[in-house]
């Protein structure tokens, strides 16, 4: 691995605890005006102190966000479907690497859907984005989409993220799921989990700490954050149970002191 794309993974990934809260906002290149991210600057803006990476698309991001804000950038560089079709795998890739280049981006993610109908464009899709990513320095996450049929276990979920792994992503986003741990230790590149639909801000704080007391490296996390009734609260909470190992209660406690 060369200078340039460890640096970039050491941005997202932090040295010092070798864990990252990624927020993801990037919802909209297919669900459109997602409930929180209606006005995404309005939303994304008073999280970005406290997100050690932000997970968008070039769109939200040239609009959005300060360019003069030092928050290192996930990319999301998949796309073409809406939630109008019943088939989301039909992606391509919808930004070039010299984009990603300009935007001085971090990393670029891109969705895998094994086991729909369209797996082999989209795993091929994720090969060459890390050929190409791999000669400009900048990594690739893989996140591993689940079609309605699909469950979310243990043997589909290690499945997806060994095979992400296997075609070069150098950084896996995945759903937390029973027995966990078994799809940390059957995947060689770093994990992070997706909080998935808004749940209690308690049981999102369980799902968080199951995963990091199961080996997951960091949460990248959306409608668990944006959509709470206190986002700077509940980032903060997310922050203490992934970079200082902290127990549900206690990092609850910080969500419900938190000032709104
Ligand atoms: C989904 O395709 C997007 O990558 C989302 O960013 C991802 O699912 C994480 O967001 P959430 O925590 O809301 O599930």
């Amino acid at each position: 691995m060369d200078w340039g794309l460890k640096n970039r993974l050491s941005r997202i990934i932090k040295p010092k605890t070798g864990r990252t809260v990624m927020l993801a906002v990037d919802h909209g290149y297919f669900l459109g005006p997602t409930s929180g991210l209606e006005v995404i600057a309005n939303t994304v803006q008073p999280l970005l102190p406290y997100a050690d990476s932000l997970m968008l698309t070039r769109g939200a991001l040239r609009t959005s966000v300060p360019a003069g804000f030092d928050i290192p950038i996930v990319l999301r560089v998949s796309g073409g479907t809406s939630i109008l079709h019943d088939d989301l795998s039909n992606e391509d890739i919808t930004t070039s690497m010299e984009e990603a280049i300009k935007l001085n981006v971090s990393a670029v993610a891109i969705s895998i859907f094994v086991g729909s109908a369209h797996e082999k464009e989209t795993l091929t899709n994720l090969a060459k984005l890390v050929t190409h990513g791999e000669a400009c320095g900048i990594p690739v996450l893989a996140v591993t989409a689940v079609g309605r049929e699909m469950s979310r276990d243990k043997k589909y979920l290690s499945l997806c993220c060994r095979i992400a792994a296997e075609l070069g992503a150098h950084i896996v986003k995945t759903y937390y799921c029973d027995d966990f741990r078994e799809v940390v230790n059957t995947c060689p590149v770093p994990i992070v989990i997706a909080g998935g639909k808004k749940v209690s801000e308690k049981d999102a704080l369980k799902l968080a700490h199951n995963a990091i007391s199961n080996g997951a490296v960091g949460v990248d996390m959306g409608r668990n954050i944006f959509q709470s009734d206190n986002p700077v609260g509940m980032i903060q909470a997310v922050r203490a149970i992934v970079h200082k190992n902290a127990m549900v209660e206690d990092a609850y406690g910080l969500y419900k002191n938190a000032k709104k």
